[in-house]
């Protein structure tokens, strides 16, 4: 009997028009436990056989129920009995299965059938290159077989798979493989037992051709543990790297939060399609191969330092995800912040504190703020969903990680380690919720967080403004607060914001040691004395808070700041408020000539004092030199022109190019001396050396354009090149066809390298951009079955702001396409592309009507994917 729902037939079973509204205060406990899970694999990959056997008990914890509820989706029934006896008492409410159950126990077995070749949403069990995969958080597990697919049902499992020895001549699973031996027919089979009790999302099989790197860990308590980085057959060079991350996760782990890893054996995969960047499922990390494989000719500094940051993260889910895991889905930044807090304090000790603190704030700024201002916008821990995987967010995992670092801030990192341990270890084993890490953090670090908790469930990021009075030897701090209306949330409280400040005098330089304020009400002053002069404030040192500060400082302090400021992210933040401040005014319009001179004056000062001084490392000096972005600048402005600010950041990157042309040259030359390696200053000598570069090129694109290619030519690595090729994409002429050319032709069939030759043009400043993209949409490389390929293109289109917000709307028509013809093969990957649109209210109002009739084009569509549906549904509403 044919109940699937598999995406072949999306026609013949519609999608309900208004997908059920799932809400956090409706949970209620499962009526069932399931200790144990027992599942027969019989693997092809057009056809996959599963039999699963449940033991199922009674729930003391929860209401007695005399049926059993069993998820599932697109699924084909083959049979199902109830303790041995075939029964057919069974019944379906849309696509879950319906079992009565009269007795407190019982063993429930059900055989089903899947199409894992046909499943292009890459969610349950699917095919990717040849091989077998599975992905199943949040909600795949259905997809593979009828179970309470929630995350607060956790069982042991105990898997049996089979298959054609030729085609699938590696079996993995979670946990330890505890038997192996050959079949009939060419055909073997290996047997699994994961001794964790793990929710279904955790579940994980891969089944395919596939060689290893593999080494040893010795953890803290002495157990050897087997690791293995698997491959498809030529990659294994560029394996090295991630396999050093994990060591290093591992060691970290247990030096700074005293976890070990628990079980003999771990296992990493790399898998071309996925949706995501990469998974935790216990003892069996599913990865994209873009967080795994790297060398110095196809993987740039970046791309290294993402593999060891992602690498670190689904190691540290180990503890925070798995054996403490999430009561529902309302409950995920539970894990993911937490997870995203400590893979960036392993990353601070890994690459140095300054700058990853930089970069992490960049990427709240430029992905969480515009969030939180937008119709999308929603608390941490989220009161209602209708499809769950629209809210694997900046939100809830930065913002998360955001969050539990202000707690961090305000313990210290010692309390706070103490509280972790008591989280731990009160919920080792169990589904948690962010009240109870809230509470652990309490007890364990001795904190009052009967406010902080506000940071849970309000959405919107707070605005503080900020000014100082000087009278009589005494500076006097004023802060107020505002924590801006948001979709459903009118009205908010004061929350408390930790902010680090300093007061430094003038003369000197110096301050006299930084202090912690907390700011927990709608106003506060706070009196300083004993200043003979009015001190400059720096403030939200370390970016404290995830706050947007205002603040009227006068352009002198700014200019103090970012000259020398101790505090580096401070530096960085008063050379961007600088160049904001200046932006802003002039696209105001309010700029006299004059004006405009003393704001690039101030700025030039500022940008020369980073180009020249060598107290800095050059990784630093990178850093610096980058301009806000324009996505963080249309986030200053209530109604934004894109074209304008686009216009306005590339005259004052021009501007500068002009200005600094000798120095910007003598620095090029300097930092292109550095031989290649991967140590910080060689590093940092790479950052600056294309930064460089981007400036020389907007001042004199000419002369710029020999540079680049010389770069481009001589790069003996992937960050020079790419560098230098991402400048070229941007200016007309011969250099640029050629280096497009030679690129694509060195690197044609490797797919991570060529979704970067797509990427470089489709984000390219290049004043027919749009025009590029869509020749490339056409390419015989581009296709809409890999998730990675269509972000390369698409997700860099939204992203390029001259291009995207062509006056006449093309941009938003294309995008609005891709997401129709997307929606029916990848709905998840579909909805990622909406928020571009979501924007439109922030947008002046001409292109704003263009946006907002696309996504009514959108909403029209039939058989919209849930994902889809509520993505554009909140975006219109
Ligand atoms: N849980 C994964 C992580 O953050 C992300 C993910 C979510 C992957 C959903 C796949 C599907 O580590
Ligand atoms: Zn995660």
């Amino acid at each position: 009997m044919d109940i699937a729902r598999n995406p072949e037939m999306a026609d013949a079973a519609p999608t309900p028009h208004e997908p059920p509204v799932i809400r956090r205060e409706d949970y209620t406990p499962f009526p069932w436990i399931l200790p144990e899970v027992r599942l027969r694999f019989d693997l092809g990959l057009e056809a996959t056989r599963v039999v699963s056997t449940l033991t199922v008990a009674r729930n003391a914890k929860a209401d007695p129920s005399s049926t059993i509820r069993l998820n599932g989706d697109g699924l084909q029934l083959v049979s199902v009995s109830i303790d041995g006896e075939p029964v057919n008492t069974w019944s379906m409410d849309g696509d879950d299965l319906i079992l009565p159950l009269s007795g407190d126990a019982h063993e429930v077995e059900i055989a089903t059938e899947i199409d894992p070749g046909a499943n292009s949403q890459l969610m349950g069990l699917y095919a990717s290159n040849g091989m077998l995969c599975t992905q199943c958080e949040a909600e795949g597990f259905r997809r593979i077989t009828f179970f309470p697919d929630r995350p607060d049902v956790l069982s042991t499992y105990s898997v049996r798979m089979e298959g054609e020895k030729a085609q699938f001549p590696i079996l993995l699973c979670n946990g330890n493989k505890v038997e192996e031996g050959e079949l009939e027919d060419g055909r073997h089979f290996a047997e699994w037992h994961d001794p964790w009790p793990k929710p279904s999302y955790l579940f994980a099989l891969v089944a395919g051709d596939l060689v290893a790197n593999s080494s040893t860990f010795t953890t803290m308590s002495g157990r050897d543990v087997e690791l293995n980085v698997w491959v498809r057959d030529g990659d294994l060079p560029r394996t090295d790297h991630a396999m050093e991350s994990l060591k290093k996760s591992m060691q970290w782990d247990e030096e700074t939060f005293d976890r070990e890893y628990d079980l003999d054996l771990y296992n990493i995969v790399a898998v071309s399609d996925f949706n995501m960047g990469a998974m935790e499922n216990k003892g069996l990390n599913v990865f994209n191969t873009k967080y795994v494989l790297a060398d110095p000719d196809t993987a740039t500094d970046a791309d290294f330092d993402a593999i060891e940051g992602v690498i670190a993260h689904e190691y540290f889910h180990n503890w925070s995800g798995n054996r403490v895991t999430c009561r529902d889905w309302f409950q995920l930044s539970l894990k993911e912040g937490f997870t995203v807090l400590r893979d960036q304090l392993f990353s601070q000790d890994m690459q140095g504190e300054a700058v990853k603190r930089i970069e992490d704030v960049r990427i709240l700024r430029s992905a969480q703020f515009p969030e939180d201002s937008g119709p999308l916008a929603h608390p941490i821990r989220p009161d209602s969903y209708r499809e769950i995987s629209n809210f694997y967010t900046a939100t809830v995992y930065n913002k998360g990680a955001e969050v539990i670092r202000m707690m961090r801030s305000m313990a210290g990192p010692e309390a706070f380690r103490a509280g972790t341990d008591l989280y731990f270890d009160r919920h080792d084993g169990e589904a948690a919720t962010c009240e109870d890490f809230v509470r652990a953090i309490e007890d364990g670090a001795g904190l009052d967080l009967e406010q902080f908790r506000l940071w849970y469930s309000q959405a919107g990021t707070p605005k503080v403004e900020v000014a100082m009075r000087y009278e009589g030897e005494t500076a006097t701090l004023s802060l107020k607060q505002t924590v801006p209306p948001t979709p459903g949330q009118p009205a908010k409280h004061p929350m408390p914001i930790p902010l680090r400040i300093a007061l430094f005098d003038r003369e000197s330089g110096e301050h006299g040691g930084e202090q912690l304020i907390v700011l927990d009400t709608a106003e506060k002053e706070l009196a300083f004395e004993g200043f003979a002069q009015a001190p400059v404030l720096s403030i939200n040192r370390g970016f404290t808070a995830p706050v947007a500060i205002e603040r009227t400082a006068p352009r002198e302090d700014l200019v103090f700041l970012a000259a020398r400021d101790d505090d580096s992210f401070a530096r960085y933040e008063a050379m961007q408020e600088l160049v904001v401040g200046h932006l802003v005014a002039a696209l105001g319009g309010g700029l006299s000539d004059e004006e405009r001179e003393v704001g690039q004056a101030a700025i030039a000062e500022a940008f020369g004092a980073i180009l020249t001084d060598d107290t800095l490392d050059d990784s630093m000096r990178g850093e610096l030199m980058m301009l806000p972005s324009q996505t963080y600048l249309m986030e200053q402005m209530l109604v934004a022109d894109p074209g304008r600010i686009h216009a306005e950041r590339e005259a004052l990157k021009a501007w500068l190019g002009q200005h600094f042309h000798s120095t910007l040259e003598t620095l090029h030359d300097r930092v292109s001396a550095v031989p290649y390696s991967l140590d910080g200053p060689a590093r940092g000598a790479r950052k600056v050396k294309t930064q460089a570069l981007v400036y020389l090129a907007a001042g004199d694109p000419e002369s710029a354009a020999e540079r680049a290619w010389e770069q481009f030519d001589g790069a003996d690595n992937m960050t020079d090149r790419q560098g230098a090729l991402m400048v070229l994409a941007g200016l007309e002429g011969a250099l640029r066809t050629n280096a497009l050319l030679d690129f694509y032709n060195r690197y044609k069939g490797n797919d991570l390298v060529i979704d970067k030759w797509f990427t470089l043009q489709a984000w390219s400043t290049h004043p027919q951009a749009i025009e590029h993209v869509k020749a490339l949409a056409k390419h015989p490389d581009f296709t809409l079955r890999n998730p990675n390929r269509v972000r390369s293109l698409y997700m860099a289109f939204a992203g390029n702001p001259h291009a995207f917000h062509q006056a006449d709307g093309e941009g938003y028509r294309m995008l609005a396409d891709l997401i129709l013809s997307l929606d029916p093969i990848n709905p998840q990957t579909a909805a990622r592309f909406v928020p571009a649109l979501g924007r439109w209210r922030r947008i002046e109002p001409h292109r704003a009507a263009l946006m907002r009739a696309e996504l009514e084009r959108i909403a029209a569509a039939e058989n919209l994917s849930r994902d889809t549906y509520e993505q554009v549904t909140r975006s219109l509403g």
